[in-house]
C-alpha cells in the first residue's frame, strides 16, 4: 500500500468514526437543542418578514398572482421597493448604491399589471429582475412601459445617471397593445438578456441617453407570427429604439414591427440580428439610422429578410457580413446631401430578378453633394443589380474613340474621382491615347490613330484625394 492510499484510508476512517459518534448521549442532546432553537428562530423570522436573508425577493410572498387573473401591480412594486430599501454599502458610480446583485424573482408566473414596474428611487444598481411574464392590463397607460427604468423622485446625487448594472433577464413582456416593453433612461451598463417582448404599440425597448445598454439573445415582435402574416401590411411600432450611445444589440430576432431597430445615437453596434419585421414592399424597414448627429454605427453579420436598411446622411457607417434576402436593399437617404465614411462591403444579396439595385439613393430632399470616402464593394448578388463605387470594365473597339459607360454599376451619378485605363492592341501601331471626359459616369478615351483593341478601365468614386 503506498503512502497516499494509506493516508486517505486513515482520514476516511476518522470521518466515519466522527460521523457515527452521536451515539454518545450528551452530544445528541446538544444537537437536538440546537435544531429546536434554529427552527424557532426561523419561524419567528418568517412571521415578521416574508423574505429570508437570501436577497431573493419572490413576488408571490408579496401576494402577486402568478395566474394573471388579478392585478399584481402593487405586490410586485412592493417586492421591488423592499429589494432596494436594504441598507447597502459600497458604491458603483458616485451616487449609485451597489445592491449586491439582489434578485427580484417573477417565479415563472404570469402577472397582470396596470402601471409600469419602476424602482421607487433613482441611484440604485447591481439588481436583477428575472424569470416570468408581465402582461399589461386593459387600463395600462398607452404611453407607458411595462418595465420603466426612469424615476422622477431622485435620491441619487448622481446628476448624469439614474441606474447602473440593472439586469432584466428571462422575462416575457406582453404589452397587450397598451404601450411599450422596456424603457431605459440615462442608465449605465444595463443588461437585457433572453427577453421576449410582444404586443407593443410604441417601442419594444426604448433606450434614451446613458450608455452601454446591452440587448442580447432576445425576441421582439408586435404580433406573434412566424413570417408571411396576412396582416403584415398593418405592422407598426419600433422593436428597438436606440436614442443613446454605445449600446449593443446582439443575436436578436425581430419578427414583427414597422421598424426593426431605430438608431439615432452614436457608436452603437448591431450584430447577428435577424430582421423580418415588415417587408420593404409594405413600407417596413429593418434598421433605420436617423439624424440628428453622426451615424457612427456598425451593422455586422446580420440577416435582412425582405426588409432593408435606411441611412439618413450617413457619416461613418459600416455594413458587412450581412445577408439580404428577398430583394432587400440599402438606401442612402439625403437630408442635407452628406454621405461620408461609409463601408458597405462583403455582403450577400439575393432577389427575384426584378432588377432591384442593392444600394439605392433617396435624393427627394436634395442630391448628395458632399460625398467622401464611400466604399461599396466586394458584395455579391443573385437576382439583383450589383452596385458599387469601384468598378472595372473592359471593351473591344476599333477606331479613335472609346467610351465606357459605368452608369449601370456606379452608386453615384456624375462622381468619378479616379480613373485608370490601358489599351491592349495587336495592331502594328503605337498610338498615343488620352482620357478626354469622365462626366456622367462615362469614360471617354481618345487615340491619335485608329486602332483595333481592348480598352480596360477602372474607376473609383470613393477616393477623396
Ligand atoms: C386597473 O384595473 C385593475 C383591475 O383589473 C384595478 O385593480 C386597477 O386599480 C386599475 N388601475 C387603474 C390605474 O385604473
Ligand atoms: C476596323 O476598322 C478598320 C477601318 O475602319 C476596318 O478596315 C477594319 O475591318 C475594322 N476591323 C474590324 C475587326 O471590324
Ligand atoms: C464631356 O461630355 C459631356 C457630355 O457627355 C459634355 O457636355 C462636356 O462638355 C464634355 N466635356 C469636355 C471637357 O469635353
Amino acid at each position: 500500500m503506498n503512502l497516499l492510499l494509506l493516508a486517505t484510508f486513515i482520514i476516511l476512517h476518522h470521518v466515519f468514526i466522527g460521523y457515527s459518534s452521536p451515539a454518545n448521549p450528551s452530544t445528541s442532546d446538544d444537537h437536538q437543542l440546537h435544531i429546536r432553537k434554529l427552527q424557532e428562530f426561523k419561524s419567528s423570522f418568517w412571521q415578521t418578514k416574508p423574505v429570508s436573508s437570501s436577497r431573493l425577493y419572490g413576488v408571490s410572498l408579496y401576494g402577486a398572482d402568478p395566474t394573471g387573473k388579478t392585478d399584481s401591480t402593487d405586490a410586485i412594486l412592493r417586492a421591488i421597493s423592499d429589494a432596494v430599501s436594504e441598507e447597502r454599502v459600497g458604491l458603483l458610480m458616485d451616487g449609485i448604491t451597489n445592491h449586491g446583485g439582489v434578485q427580484i424573482s417573477l417565479e415563472g408566473g404570469i402577472y397582470k399589471i396596470s402601471r409600469p414596474m419602476k424602482f421607487p428611487v433613482a441611484g440604485v444598481g447591481n439588481i436583477v429582475i428575472s424569470g416570468g411574464t408581465l402582461k399589461a392590463s386593459q387600463n395600462f397607460s398607452t404611453n407607458g412601459y411595462l418595465i420603466d427604468l426612469t424615476t422622477f423622485s431622485s435620491s441619487s446625487s448622481n446628476k448624469n445617471y439614474n441606474y447602473e448594472y440593472i439586469t432584466l433577464k428571462d422575462i416575457m413582456l406582453d404589452c397587450n397593445y397598451r404601450g411599450g416593453g422596456i424603457r431605459v433612461l440615462n442608465s449605465l451598463r444595463t443588461s437585457i438578456d433572453n427577453c421576449y417582448i410582444t404586443h407593443f404599440t410604441t417601442n419594444g425597448i426604448l433606450v434614451q441617453g446613458g450608455h452601454e445598454t446591452y440587448i442580447r439573445n432576445s425576441f421582439l415582435g408586435q404580433h406573434i407570427t412566424a413570417g408571411g402574416d396576412s396582416h403584415e401590411r398593418d405592422f407598426s411600432g419600433i422593436a428597438i429604439n436606440l436614442a443613446g450611445n454605445d449600446n449593443a444589440v446582439t443575436d436578436v430576432v425581430i419578427f414583427s414591427a414597422g421598424i426593426g431597430i431605430m438608431v439615432s445615437g452614436q457608436a452603437n453596434v448591431i450584430t447577428g440580428v435577424h430582421c423580418y419585421n415588415k417587408a420593404t414592399g409594405f413600407g417596413g424597414t429593418g434598421i433605420y439610422l436617423k439624424l440628428p448627429g453622426l451615424t457612427q454605427t456598425r451593422i455586422v453579420n446580420s440577416y435582412f429578410d425582405y426588409t432593408g436598411i435606411v441611412a439618413e446622411d450617413p457619416v461613418q457607417l459600416h455594413v458587412s457580413g450581412c445577408f439580404f434576402l428577398g430583394d432587400a436593399f440599402i438606401v442612402l437617404k439625403s437630408v442635407h446631401g452628406v454621405v461620408k465614411g461609409v463601408n458597405i462591403v462583403d455582403n450577400m444579396f439575393s432577389g427575384s430578378n426584378r432588377g432591384i439595385d442593392i444600394v439605392q439613393l433617396d435624393q427627394k430632399a436634395g442630391v448628395f453633394n458632399n460625398i467622401d470616402q464611400v466604399v461599396v464593394n466586394n458584395n455579391n448578388v443573385r437576382g439583383m443589380n450589383l452596385k458599387a463605387t469601384i468598378a472595372k470594365l473592359a471593351m473591344k473597339g476599333n477606331g479613335t474613340l472609346w467610351s465606357v459607360d459605368f452608369n449601370r454599376i456606379l452608386v453615384f451619378p456624375r462622381h468619378i474621382k479616379f480613373v485608370q485605363y490601358t489599351l491592349m492592341t495587336q495592331s502594328d501601331v503605337f498610338p498615343n491615347y488620352v482620357l478626354r471626359n469622365i462626366s456622367n459616369n462615362k469614360v471617354l478615351i481618345e487615340s491619335n490613330v485608329a486602332v483595333e483593341g481592348t480598352i480596360s478601365v477602372t474607376v473609383d468614386q470613393g477616393l477623396s484625394i
